[in-house]
């Protein structure tokens, strides 16, 4: 398999772990780039519900390698937990699966701390985020005064950073108003043991990867979070302290940009949002609710009651733009069986004047209504679905309508010459294990296939 890049191309929990399970079975590695244990991926392991927040899933099979790269914030307790969770069941029996970047930040407990005090210090203005320490880690990682993997491994070096690290960690929390219980002495007591269990998985994860590439290991990039929550590109202030589209995937783990064959978005056949921020789509009313019951759409993080809305052509176009994909993987679309109509964002308007391009003003798109475009549902299940054909026909057309939309931004760039390979979503029925689903994994492949022998 080429090396593929899958990223989020709404605000997150698009499924794209879903799809990274189902490619992890023809890629060696699976790298994460970006992020922490902000993301979150349910999974069904022994029989038994599993959340992973840190470690992709390809944990899970024996043979694969799972890289945490240096772009990754690492909460060590957080990885720690997943490493002994796993090994509890029976599954990681081997530590050389697991490949940890020296480089990566840590999340330490006053980054947790302070983005907690901060959230509740803000109000009615807060981010909503989930409280993991996320920001204020990336946050002292560009202030230049982080503490990265490679600090846990020796114990003098960890105390000595800790101590010059803490007392503006307890002013700021003070000044936030919430009580400061850091102990210097306990902390580094706790972060050093957590340095002993993760110190056999710490590596150079760039030398590492650029050899598994010489070796022709083929690699799997598995987004966290998603293009509208990225730092640059995103809904700024409401969205998520790292780079989430696919060009910091080589950044996050120490490859070049030639390293990335592929670029696959990743949407929900709607939308839905966890946390403030603006979403032109949003539905308030009851649609909105049945969405979120059909759709379970309850963060795996959080257990917050995702906001849910239709689908935005706008945002889907931006995210195949900002993120240069070559294809879009459509989920959950048995979620929208039994609308009467189905609607797709295809304009925004705001103050009498209607845009058909994403406003880079995010300021602006607080004030966008949804300009609708409006399609017949279907009454079919899809459940037992398995190949397009198999689709109601409003179903496929719904599909092909969101192909169009989409797919408009591919005929530009292939008129200014771009490689751009196949624009066709691939669809992934959500209840069915997509790898019961010859029809998923025959589109991937083909896709891919166009991509090895060259042809666009
Ligand atoms: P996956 O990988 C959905 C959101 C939070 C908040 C904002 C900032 O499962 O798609 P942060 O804690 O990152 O500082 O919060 O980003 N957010 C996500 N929303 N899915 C995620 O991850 C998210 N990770 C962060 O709700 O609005
Ligand atoms: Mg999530």
């Amino acid at each position: 398999m080429p090396n593929v890049v899958v990223v989020g191309a709404q605000w997150g929990d698009e499924g794209k772990g879903k799809i990274v399970d189902l490619l992890t079975q023809d890629a060696d590695v699976v790298v994460r780039f970006q992020g922490g244990n902000n993301a979150g991926h349910t999974l069904v392991v022994g029989g038994e519900k599993t959340v992973l927040h840190l470690i992709p899933a390809g944990i899970l099979h024996p043979g694969k390698f799972c890289v945490i790269g240096n772009g990754v914030v690492a909460d060590p307790s957080v990885l720690v937990m997943e490493i002994e969770r796993l090994k509890a069941k029976g599954a990681f029996q081997d530590d050389g699966q697991l490949v940890v970047s020296l480089d990566a930040h840590v999340i330490m407990p006053w980054h947790k701390a302070i983005d907690v005090a901060r959230e509740q210090a803000a109000g009615e203005g807060k981010i909503g985020t989930t409280g993991r320490g996320i920001g204020p880690t990336y946050e002292d990682k560009v202030a230049r005064r982080g503490l990265r993997v490679r600090d846990l491994l020796d114990e003098a070096r960890l105390a000595r950073k800790v101590k010059e690290r803490c007392p503006a960690a307890r002013e700021e929390l003070k000044r936030l108003g919430a009580t400061s219980d850091l102990d210097e002495a306990a902390i580094v007591k706790q972060y050093a043991e957590y340095g002993r269990r993760i110190a056999r998985y710490a590596t150079d994860v760039s030398l590492w990867l650029h050899r598994a590439l010489r070796a022709g290991k083929s690699l799997l990039f598995e987004g966290a979070q998603g293009t509208m929550l990225d730092v640059d590109h995103g809904t700024y202030p409401f969205v998520t302290s790292s780079n989430t589209v696919a060009g910091n995937a080589v950044v996050g783990c120490g490859l070049g940009p030639k390293a990335v064959d592929y670029v696959l978005g990743i949407s929900k056949a709607y939308s839905t949002r966890v946390g403030g921020g603006p979403y032109p789509t949003e539905l308030k009313d009851e649609v909105g609710e049945r969405l979120r019951k059909i759709g379970n759409e309850f963060g795996a993080t959080t257990g917050r009651p995702r906001r849910t809305g239709w689908l935005d052509a706008l945002a889907l176009r931006y995210a195949a733009r900002v993120n240069g994909l070559d294809a879009l993987a459509l989920t959950k679309l048995d979620v929208l069986t039994g609308f009467e109509k189905i609607r797709i964002a295809v304009g925004y308007d705001i103050g009498g004047k209607v845009l058909d391009e994403m406003p880079s003003d995010p300021e602006l798109l607080e004030r966008a209504k949804a300009v609708y475009e409006d399609l017949p549902g279907w009454s079919e299940t899809l459940d037992h679905l398995r190949t397009w054909d198999d689709l109601p026909a409003k179903a496929r057309a719904y599909v092909k309508r969101v192909e169009e939309l989409v797919g408009e931004l591919e005929r530009t760039l292939r008129a200014q010459g771009a490689r751009i390979l196949a624009s066709a979503p691939v669809l992934v029925p959500p209840r069915a294990d997509p790898r019961d689903v010859p029809s998923v994994r025959d589109d991937m492949a083909a896709h891919l296939r166009l991509f090895r022998s060259g042809g666009a």
